[in-house]
């Protein structure tokens, strides 16, 4: 048996390690292994490297991914997709493990439809996709992000400022609602729960009103803000540029909530967004210990035949489900969890 590995996509913390979990895992099983690189791109232009031992040697703790990635979507054209499927049948490839996001799992579907053997490894830093609690990249996203928070308290309270972090996360506001629970935000705007900017000023004046002049506000980059109760209007408007895949390209909103912030009140605001920092640099523990679970569970899988799902985990427990739900729908924060979150705003 001989596999392929491709990491798709945005790149994040993990990658490597999952890549080297998968590679020493497949050589335990006498299954040899290619690498694609660049992710999907790699299948469209024949691109592999063969991947044993040594090559993932000493990368367990390095970000990034070996592989390289690119956002290219080898389903955009009917050409694409069939110069897929033609190279994988002309290669010496009995099945792919897809390291990815929301789109790879969709492409890895659908090729597996078409009759490419597939298995997806999640990793994302949104932490967004379904059926699995946890996905490679989000810890060490999470973790960032909170060390930030940290910093920018100090920063904030001497010279009695609101700061807004802005984080990444896409349509979910995981990273904002964990980051924001553990470095203590003050306010945290996510886009399942639309916020009014009302609201929003009363809970800064209530700190003020306290005594405390600083505050911290983490703004999720698809946080929905609206102008009071009732929803009406909508204050910040979502940027309309998109990318491969048909996702729109976010970031900015935390310039826009300052300037509104700044247009109704006298507090003394500055601006973080935290952007690709969220997605680079060595791993959590966690991280690796997660991406190496996953990529050996994802051979094991290979290796009996079972294509056609998702590794993940559940609890603490390593699963797998079929491709086809796992692309139904995202995995959107928990109400209770923000509600969680809400008992220390303001
Ligand atoms: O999906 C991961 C992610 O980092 C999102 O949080 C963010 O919106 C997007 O990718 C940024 O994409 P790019 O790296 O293409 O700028």
């Amino acid at each position: 048996m001989k596999l392929g590995v491709l990491t798709g996509g945005g790149d994040c913390p993990g990658l490597n390690a999952a890549i080297r979990a998968v590679v020493r895992r497949a050589v335990s099983l006498n299954i040899g292994i290619d690498g694609i690189l660049e992710g999907w791109k790699g299948l469209l232009t024949s691109h592999f490297r063969p991947l044993d031992i040594a090559s993932v040697s000493g990368i367990l703790p390095m970000g990034g991914t070996i592989l390289g990635t690119t956002r290219i979507n080898p389903l955009k054209t009917p050409e694409m997709k069939r110069k897929v499927i033609e190279n994988f049948r002309r290669s010496p490839l009995d099945g792919v493990l897809a390291i990815g996001g929301e789109g790879t799992m969709r492409v890895s579907y659908a090729f597996h439809k078409a009759g490419i053997p597939t298995i997806g490894i999640p990793k994302t830093i949104d932490n967004d996709l379904w059926g699995t609690d946890v996905t490679i990249g989000f810890d060490t996203a999470v973790q960032i992000a909170t060390d930030a928070i940290d910093r920018l308290h100090t920063t904030a309270e001497s010279h009695h400022r609101v700061m807004i972090v802005e984080v990444m996360g896409r349509h979910t506001g995981w990273i904002a609602a964990c980051a924001g629970i553990a470095g203590g935000g003050d306010a945290i705007l996510i886009p399942e729960v639309p916020f009014s900017l009302n609201h929003l000023i009363r809970l800064l004046k209530q700190r003020a009103s306290r005594g405390k002049n600083f505050s911290i506000i983490v703004v999720s980059e698809d946080a929905r803000l609206y102008e009071g109760v009732g929803r009406k209007k909508k204050i910040l408007k979502t940027p309309t540029k998109k990318d491969e895949y048909g996702d729109i390209k976010l970031g900015g909103i935390g310039m826009l909530l300052a300037r509104e912030l700044q247009k109704r009140t006298s507090f003394e605001i500055r601006v973080t967004e935290l952007g690709h920092v969220q997605r680079g640099g060595t791993p959590t523990a966690y991280d690796r210990i997660l991406a190496t679970r996953l990529g050996v569970e994802a051979v094991n899988l290979a290796h009996s035949g079972k294509f056609g799902r998702m590794v993940g985990i559940q609890g603490n427990k390593i699963i797998s489900l079929p491709l086809q739900q796992v692309v139904k729908k995202i995995k959107t924060v928990d109400p209770a969890f923000y509600k969680l979150a809400e008992v220390f705003f303001g």
